[in-house]
């Protein structure tokens, strides 16, 4: 069934509270892939634990201690379900995508020798960089990265180029954050164990707008942030195959996630998943992140995806009829254009936007290496979600026909 945005906005405060305007225009928020807004659900979901059932998790022989046990445990099943795991204790909670990246990297150190190989690609985010580069200089291993073809995009044919017996690790992003492309992670995922590589699924910008399912896909870990998915900020997942848990080190050590340990260092770490969550959880969050997973599989991704590709066509027809702009990801697959404006810095553009309510971003958007390969420093991204109306692609094209003009941004 075809999803109506309009009716959604009514779930969410950020458009029912404001009557859909912010400093008296119309809201057109076009950041989702920075973040998505929160229906009441998830805001009631995390309210439910600080109103009703705040204790400390995993430790208090208490009965209100044990319903926020419960509830914790209950969050971790929901987000189980969501991804499809086999068993809920193949799901870490993390503060966020960053956070699993670093915990995933850093967990992996211990397999990695000189001269091995983590295979990455150019399109990636920060995120999913840097804490390669650091286990890369600790371990000596060394990256390498998957070409990218003219369109931008990670073609399975390159993909294999860049496959060698050396390769340990891949690591990419089923969704790209600047241009949208998604990759056929079942097929990467074969390939990758094929030379014996476990396969780890930056899913920062899928989980939001496609189905994961990480028994099909086979993925080794998968890693993603609440936020972006109408969850809270603060809260995220890290899914690992259970056998792939069980090789990996904890990158934080604190209370609840040991067994045991002595003055002379001596140390037992506790079970998966609760070694790899030291110190106190964030339950609110994790009991917010469950809201969003049971919201978005209510909607069903078949009509989150096709109301995307609606919303984005509509986007790249307006963008080509006023004739200024340079669009970088005309095939994308998801709901992420990504343009200049023709002789207009990205910048200046946004600010532009942001003068006529219309919020975009703007820039290298994390993705540092990109910039090479499209040829200009920065880009305008606009990012499209389940509450954005067609009357939002259209306010955008409007302001964008006369962007030009930018310099009223700054002097209206
Ligand atoms: C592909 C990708 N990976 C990782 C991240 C980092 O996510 P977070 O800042 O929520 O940790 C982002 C955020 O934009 C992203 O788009």
């Amino acid at each position: 069934m075809r999803l109506d945005p309009y009716l959604l906005r009514k779930d969410f405060p950020m458009y029912s509270k404001h009557d859909s305007s912010f400093e008296g225009k119309p809201l057109v928020y076009l950041d989702n892939c920075a973040t998505s807004f929160k229906p009441q659900c998830v805001i009631d979901a995390c309210n439910h634990y600080y109103e009703d059932i705040t204790a400390n998790t995993r430790r208090g022989d208490y009965s209100l201690a044990h319903q926020a046990d419960k509830a914790y445990d209950e969050a971790r099943a929901t987000v189980a379900k969501f991804l499809n795991a086999k068993d809920s204790k193949e799901i870490v909670f993390t503060s966020g995508d960053t956070f699993g990246m670093n915990m995933a990297a850093y967990g992996l150190l211990p397999l990695l020798k000189e001269g091995d190989e983590i295979l990455l690609s150019p399109s990636e985010h920060a995120s999913n960089v840097l804490p390669w580069f650091e286990v890369a200089k600790l371990s000596k291993a060394k990256i390498t990265y998957v070409e990218l073809d003219e369109e931008n995009r990670i073609t399975l044919e390159n993909y294999q180029k860049a496959l060698t017996s050396k390769t340990k690790i891949v690591s990419l992003a089923s969704v790209g954050n600047v241009l949208g492309y998604a990759i056929d992670v079942k097929k990467f995922v074969s390939l990758a164990h094929e030379v014996g590589a476990l396969y780890i699924d930056d899913a920062a910008q899928s989980v939001a707008h496609k189905k994961s399912d990480v028994q099909d896909s086979d993925v080794d870990i998968l890693v993603f942030s609440g936020h972006k998915m109408l969850g809270p900020t603060g809260i995220g997942t890290l899914y690992g195959k259970m056998s792939v848990l069980e090789k990996m080190k904890p990158l934080f050590y604190g209370g609840e996630m040991n067994a045991r340990f002595k003055r002379d260092g001596y140390l037992t770490l506790d079970d998966i998943p609760e070694r790899f969550e030291a110190g106190t959880q964030n339950v609110a969050g994790a009991l917010g992140l469950a809201k969003a997973c049971e919201y978005l599989s209510s909607i069903g991704f078949d009509a989150i995806e096709e109301h995307e590709a609606m919303l984005r066509k509509r986007a790249i027809e307006g963008l080509k009829k006023n004739g200024n702009a340079i669009i970088y990801n005309e095939n994308s697959d998801t709901g992420i254009v990504t343009f200049n404006i023709k002789d207009v810095f990205a910048q200046d553009v946004a600010t532009y936007l942001s003068s006529k309510g219309v919020f975009v971003r703007s820039g290298q958007h994390c993705a540092k290496i990109l910039p090479e390969y499209l040829k200009t420093q920065g880009t305008v991204r606009a990012s499209f979600y389940i509450y954005n109306t067609i009357e939002d692609v259209d306010t955008f094209i409007a302001a964008c026909a006369t962007a030009e003009d930018f310099l009223d941004a700054f002097f209206s």
